[in-house]
């Protein structure tokens, strides 16, 4: 007797950093590989994966909020598949299954190319006459770091955007002291050149005009003797790219080589992420940064002399364990020297084994005081954020239509410099360019109105 299958259909919920919307693609195209059909909602699912975020215990705390949500459409359908997977899967591993009986799966970052089969294997273990028996279904844990994963030959499944995220480097290799993501992530791996450029070249011919290269310190890129300014110049210089943006470098390695090559290369971006993270020297150490603020504001000068307008933003962190009320306020002197387009700005927030919880308890700062920290530096960075863009009012913008705005006919899209521009046009536009006057400001984005360009400017 042969049995005729349904294909199995799967759905994955992404939270967190581009990382995580990148491999949210990656598990989807390993999944439709698998034979498995991809759906927009757990309620239509057989198999529904959280793919998780463990930067900070908010974005942990939110997960397991969800998941037990999900426990309700499942106890509906007992055969459901709930996986959890990605970074906070990787630092909970085993305490998760645990915590939470009807979870049956968890995937660390390094498990998603065996995926397909890892959820066959489940299903055969449920389908064993023991685990029918019990009370709780089999649960399983894939929670390797893998030296040698570097994901390479594994293929994204992309939406039809007409932007898409290039991971080219998994991992990291600092140890900043607050930080989780060694510990989840592991070592840096980086993917070949080749494969990376032979990538752009298949999405730039499938109409995708801007990538986003991706890695946690995305500029120390190494692969072969290719350098990361090397590989921007190249994905650069591939037909049909216009954008080329990358996130997220670490200071130290903005060198006078990958200045020239933004300076140089038409299609990259007026943009770059600098993660700051204090405006103080003795803080900065104790985060093992590696860098000073001086030698920061010299990258700062150095981006700006070669790319005038160029546009900064950063990422900040307030009440650091020890953080002094004096030292805080070197961080604000920072944000009004600097003056950065856009900032994410973070409370400090214990992870579990990484050195900074094991400073002495008494130098952790009291969380009224971090929050007053924390309003503080919003004020300060959303006023010089409104500032300027309060002067870039009037200026005649390059839009890459995105998607539909909030209100029928308007669409939203980005300039170069990575502002966010809504404005009356149509959605069968999405994907074309605009030539888009910015008109006003709401602080944080621009509304703006199209102008008429001739015809054979081809930016229509
Ligand atoms: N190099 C990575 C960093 C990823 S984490 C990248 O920029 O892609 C993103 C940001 O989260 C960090 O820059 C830092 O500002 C913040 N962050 C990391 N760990 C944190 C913690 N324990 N508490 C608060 N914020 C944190
Ligand atoms: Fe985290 Fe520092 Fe690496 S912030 S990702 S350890 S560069």
């Amino acid at each position: 007797m042969t049995e005729t299958r349904k294909p199995k259909r799967a759905y994955v919920e992404t939270y967190g950093c581009q990382m995580n919307i990148s491999d949210g693609e990656l598990m989807q195209g390993v999944l439709a590989d698998g034979g498995y059909t991809i759906v927009t909602s757990p309620e239509e699912a057989d198999v529904v994966l959280i793919n998780t975020c463990a930067i900070r215990e908010h974005a942990e705390t939110r997960v397991l909020g969800r998941v037990s949500q999900l426990n309700g459409l499942k106890r509906e359908r007992p055969e459901m598949v709930i996986g959890v997977t990605g970074c906070m899967a990787q630092r909970m591993g085993e305490k998760l299954l645990e915590d939470a009986p009807y979870v049956d799966l968890v995937m660390g970052p390094d498990g998603y190319r065996g995926l397909a089969d890892t959820l066959s294997q489940l299903e055969t273990r449920r389908a064993a006459p023991a685990a029918r028996a019990g009370k709780r279904g089999p649960q399983l844990a894939v929670l390797d770091l893998s030296l040698g994963e570097n994901y390479q030959g594994m293929e994204q499944r992309r939406g039809d955007q007409p932007t898409a995220w290039i991971p080219i480097q998994r991992g990291c290799d600092h140890r900043c002291t607050f930080c989780i993501v060694p510990y989840v992530r592991g070592p840096e791996k980086n993917r070949s050149a080749l494969e990376v450029l032979g990538e752009v070249r298949g999405l730039a011919a499938s109409g995708v005009t801007e990538v986003t290269l991706l890695g946690q310190t995305v500029n120390s890129y190494m692969w072969d003797d290719w350098t990361f300014p090397r590989l921007l110049s190249e994905v650069a210089r591939v037909d049909g790219i216009r954008r080329v943006r990358f996130t997220s470098p670490h200071p130290n390695d903005v060198s006078p080589e990958l200045v020239e090559v933004m300076a140089l290369e038409p299609s990259v971006c007026e943009q770059l992420h600098l993660p700051a993270q204090s405006g103080n020297n003795r803080t900065l150490k104790r985060m093992s940064r590696r860098y000073t603020v001086e030698s920061l504001l010299e990258k700062v000068d150095l981006v700006r002399t070669a790319v005038p307008d160029i546009a900064l933003s950063t990422d900040i962190i307030v009440a650091f364990p020890g953080e002094t009320d004096t030292e805080f306020r070197d961080t604000l002197d920072l944000m009004r020297t600097v003056r950065f387009d856009d900032a994410f700005t973070y409370k400090y927030s214990p992870r579990d084994g990484t050195p900074a919880t094991r400073l002495p308890q008494e130098q952790f700062i009291d969380s009224d005081v971090a929050q007053a920290r924390l309003a503080e530096l919003i004020e300060v960075s959303r006023g010089i954020q409104g500032e300027i863009n309060a002067a870039e009012v009037g200026r005649l913008e390059d839009v890459l239509i995105e998607r539909a705005g909030r209100h029928p006919g308007q669409v939203l899209g980005r300039t170069r410099r990575n502002k966010v521009v809504v404005f009356d046009g149509d959605v069968a536009r999405i994907g074309r360019y605009a030539r888009v006057v910015l008109e006003s400001t709401s602080g944080a984005t621009f509304a703006g109105s199209e102008v008429e360009v001739p015809a054979m400017s081809g930016s229509a």
